[in-house]
């Protein structure tokens, strides 16, 4: 299974892992793939710290961050309008929404003293900037991008440090968009992935992507959690496979017990695409949130970043209630999780999870060869 990016990344395996949690960042390439820390959670000094430990308990072997800086949103003709600024542009009927929804579900407010968290608050490019100034003060080896081609500039930067760009993509026209901005590695995210996702299943786009792009080459996302879909993915013409829900239920990860045991129990059919946290469409467990901005009472959704704006300290709230407890908090929940949700049965550690995937790979590509030679 070594395909090219595994020489050009220095990895054993082409299993690329989107986390926000720096233990499955670390455990991933530790076993041999390569760990991508999700910056936009963090605060700037938030994610110096976790790239500090990561450093520390990486073991030497390669890692890398992803940040977004989107190529659309509110506010970016203005050069990035202020958090004031944009604040003033979140309609009222929009807040009242939200206090009358988490009052239904008993969420109490935050207390006074309880700082409210700025850090998710990446989707702006001068937000993903600062991330990128954070990221390449450290050793890593793959820069991510999502929600458009990173700036040019930020592209040189990474290259003259040595340091390997990727973007994500959901259509064949992104892709070739990326491309011409001098991006090195495409990951393509089909309809099924958790997170931001687009139309096109990756059954279907892994191999547009790969012939349009080629010979840059292409990582499959969206739907990957077994060795056989990881074997399906290389057949499509990727190099390798890029996964974000499946670390979800790894020991590594630090998400609440409770969310976890709503992932274990969930079905293929239980997650939306719904644009209720970012204002972009993103895959995530149906909950009393989504069904909320999906029913007749929502007042719509606002673009980017003005719905995170809106839904900021909502969710902050409900974080808290789900940690003290609360189980109306928990139905409220807002986890991006894609569809493979439904095979994710128990919780492992991830140098099983990687093992695992490697294992099913080999069989997988064992039955194909042996029905080629009873095909001979
Ligand atoms: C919990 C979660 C958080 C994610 N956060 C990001 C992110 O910050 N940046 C990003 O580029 N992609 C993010 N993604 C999307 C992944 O990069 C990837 O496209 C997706 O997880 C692949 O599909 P899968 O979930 O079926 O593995 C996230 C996905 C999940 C499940």
């Amino acid at each position: 299974m070594r395909t090219p990016v595994c020489e050009s990344f220095g990895l054993e395996y082409p299993i690329f892992a989107l986390s926000h949690c720096r233990d499955v960042v670390a455990a991933v390439s530790r076993a041999g793939g390569m760990g991508v820390l999700g910056a936009i959670v963090f605060t700037p000094e938030e994610l110096e710290r976790e790239l500090q430990w990561i450093d520390k308990n990486v073991d030497g072997k390669p890692y890398g961050v992803d940040v977004v800086i989107p190529a659309a949103y509110v506010g970016k003709a203005q050069g990035d309008l202020g958090k004031l600024d944009l604040e003033k542009l979140v309609p009222e009927e929009h807040t009242r929404f939200l206090e009358q929804l988490l009052d239904r579900y008993d969420v109490p407010p935050l207390p006074e003293d309880v700082p409210r968290f700025e850090g998710l608050l990446g989707w702006t490019a001068s937000k993903g900037r600062a991330l990128v100034d954070v990221a390449m003060g450290h050793p890593i080896k793959l820069l991510a991008n999502a929600l458009g081609p990173p700036p040019v500039d930020v592209i040189e930067r990474a290259h003259a440090a040595g340091v390997q760009v990727a973007a994500l993509v959901g259509r064949g026209d992104q892709a070739l968009a990326q491309r011409d901005s001098g991006v090195d590695v495409i990951v393509a995210a089909g309809y099924e992935a958790g997170g931001h996702t687009g139309e096109v299943s990756t059954m279907v786009l892994v191999p547009e992507v790969v012939d349009a792009v080629a010979p840059l080459p292409v990582l499959a996302a969206g739907g990957i959690g077994s060795g056989r879909q990881m074997a399906a993915a290389m057949t499509l013409g990727a190099q390798g496979v890029w996964m974000g829900s499946i670390w979800l239920t790894t020991h590594e990860n630090d998400w609440e017990q409770v969310i976890v045991e709503r992932m274990l129990s969930a079905t293929s059919s239980d997650t939306v695409r719904s644009r209720c946290v970012t204002g972009k469409p993103a895959r995530m467990l149906r909950s009393g949130y989504t069904e909320a901005w999906d029913s007749a009472e929502s007042p719509g959704t606002l673009p980017m970043p003005l719905q995170f704006l809106a839904g900021a300290e909502a969710e902050q709230r409900i974080r808290r209630a789900i940690q003290a407890g609360s189980s109306s908090g928990a139905e409220l929940s807002i986890t991006p999780v894609g569809q493979i949700v439904g095979s994710m049965k128990q919780v492992r550690p991830v140098r099983q999870v990687v093992s695992d995937l490697v294992d099913g790979y080999l069989d997988a590509m064992e039955r194909m060869a042996r029905l080629m030679e009873e095909t001979e």
